[in-house]
């Protein structure tokens, strides 16, 4: 088996500049083209085979309140096979159709309601620009899609995400079989579409992972910022709102809500208010990442409020450095999906007892799965257009082995909230997590993350020099 190396990239310095605005990402990667989206929507018709339709629907439009909606964000599926983002679209793949094999049903033109709205493709221009061999307003749906379906014998279709397409295309079904006696065939079974989809989402080519490179560089860059804009007395929301800045000035959005948890908010995984003052003597736990053409990223960095790490923060910090160390040398072509988190326990347990937090044998205090009281959660998931992205973690019972073109997140952590009973004062008051992004590759892995150092000394370094540039400055 091939040695893993860490990182395919070329190292990248550790900025420590004065300048308080973090360095731009870098140019961005040419988009997917349209060839990309028509090879997937080809992999998936050879899957179906000739007697199949695949309908997948756009996301949903959903309202805030009155007339006011959320940002609108395509649905993953839909996107990676059309590329198209407008909402009310659907798409029909019918494998062998002579007329053409690839619809989209779209939003007709109407220049009032783009006045208003913004922009259509329409009809014309879902063929012109997205590939589309044919193209109908989404109006006539109900006039021509069961028309597609009554010559195929399996409907392929992800059931229970969309409530109100589903009930719809029960309808479209139906229909058919009412009309038996007029001598119109249903099809006679609806196929998981997302079987099939997911596993191919789960293999990200090039063009995939340059779009996740600079994802993983923008939030680097927000990471850095976060570092130099952090000082006691400081709100966790300014510092998650110097983390969007960098993301949107990048044209990316966020890809989850951003966790910024000082002190003990650092112990809770899923803290969101991001509402407390961060205070000296105290860590704190950033996890954000972007979203850059529908492609993630997702990074934690823990860092001290004032600059510079406690000894028993440092040495805390250093074990799920090392942790997060390991369990990365662990990913490479050939290993089982959960050898990562089996490493990262082994190097957490062991340092949970040498630092006083557990007593007893390793091997015991892993089998009984007594380290889940500082570490409760797995060392990272899949990651894709979803930040949780889709895929199977097992074939059958067994973990599945790691292949080139996945990604995967490495984010071992230690969470010691204040009052925790049974261990040294000076360790509680603790949360850490060390999240990176990273694929696997033929040759072992690739850290996209190492943009933003973890390095305790680099943080300090990058601390300290914004310290020492607001001290000029004022
Ligand atoms: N930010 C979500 C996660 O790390 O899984
Ligand atoms: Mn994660
Ligand atoms: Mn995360």
């Amino acid at each position: 088996m091939a040695r893993p190396r860490r990182s395919t990239e070329p190292r990248r310095r550790t900025v420590v500049g004065t300048r308080r605005g973090p360095e731009l990402p870098g140019a961005p990667p040419p988009p997917l083209g349209r060839d990309e989206y028509a090879r997937r929507r080809r992999a998936l018709m050879r899957e179906m085979g000739r007697d199949a339709i695949a309908v997948i629907a756009a996301a949903p439009v959903h309202l805030r309140n009155n007339d006011v909606e959320y940002a609108y964000r395509q649905d993953s599926d839909f996107h990676h096979l059309t590329g198209f983002g407008e909402p009310e679209s659907v798409a029909v793949l019918v494998p062998g159709r002579p007329q053409g094999e690839y619809l989209l049903f779209v939003r007709d033109r109407d220049p009032t309601r783009e006045t208003w709205d913004g922009r259509r493709a329409g009809p014309a221009g879902a063929c012109r620009d997205f590939g589309a061999d044919d193209a109908f307003p989404i109006a006539d749906i109900d006039e021509i899609l069961p028309g597609l379906m009554e010559s195929r014998a399996r409907v392929f279709y992800t059931v229970g995400v969309n409530r109100d397409f589903d009930q719809r295309l029960v309808g479209w079904v139906n229909g058919l079989r009412a009309q038996a006696k007029h001598g119109r065939h249903a099809p006679h079974e609806i196929v998981a579409l997302e079987h099939a989809l997911h596993e191919m989402r789960l293999f990200k080519s090039r063009g995939e992972v340059e779009q996740m490179r600079h994802a993983a560089r923008i939030a680097a860059a927000a990471h850095l910022r976060a570092m130099r804009h952090c000082r006691p007395g400081v709100f966790e929301y300014e510092i998650a709102a110097e983390i969007r800045h960098e993301f949107h000035r990048a044209d990316a959005d966020i890809s989850y809500l951003p966790i910024v948890g000082g002190g003990a908010n650092g112990c809770i995984l899923h803290y969101r208010e991001n509402a407390s003052v961060l205070r000296d003597g105290e860590l704190l736990l950033i996890d954000a990442g972007c979203e850059f053409r529908h492609y993630a990223s997702d990074i934690t960095r823990t860092f001290p409020v004032n600059g510079r790490f406690s000894a028993a923060q440092r040495a805390a910090y250093d074990l799920v450095l090392e942790a997060n160390r390991a369990a990365i040398e662990a990913v490479r072509p050939g290993e089982h999906w959960n050898r990562p988190h089996e490493v990262a326990v082994q190097v957490l347990t062991a340092g949970m007892v040498r630092l006083g937090l557990l007593k007893g044998r390793v091997p015991t205090l892993i089998k009984e799965e007594t380290y889940r009281r500082f570490y409760m959660h797995k060392t990272g998931h899949w990651l894709g257009m979803d930040v949780h992205d889709v895929g199977e973690y097992k074939i059958g019972d067994a973990w599945r082995a790691l292949e080139p073109g996945m990604v995967l997140t490495i984010e071992p952590g230690l969470y010691i909230p204040p009052g925790t009973r049974g261990v040294p004062p000076e360790s509680r008051n603790i949360g850490i997590r060390i999240e990176d992004d990273v694929p696997v590759t033929r040759e072992g892995h690739e850290v996209l993350t190492d943009g933003v150092p973890k390095a305790a000394d680099a943080i300090e370094a990058v601390m300290a020099a914004a310290r020492a540039a607001r001290s000029t400055a004022s």
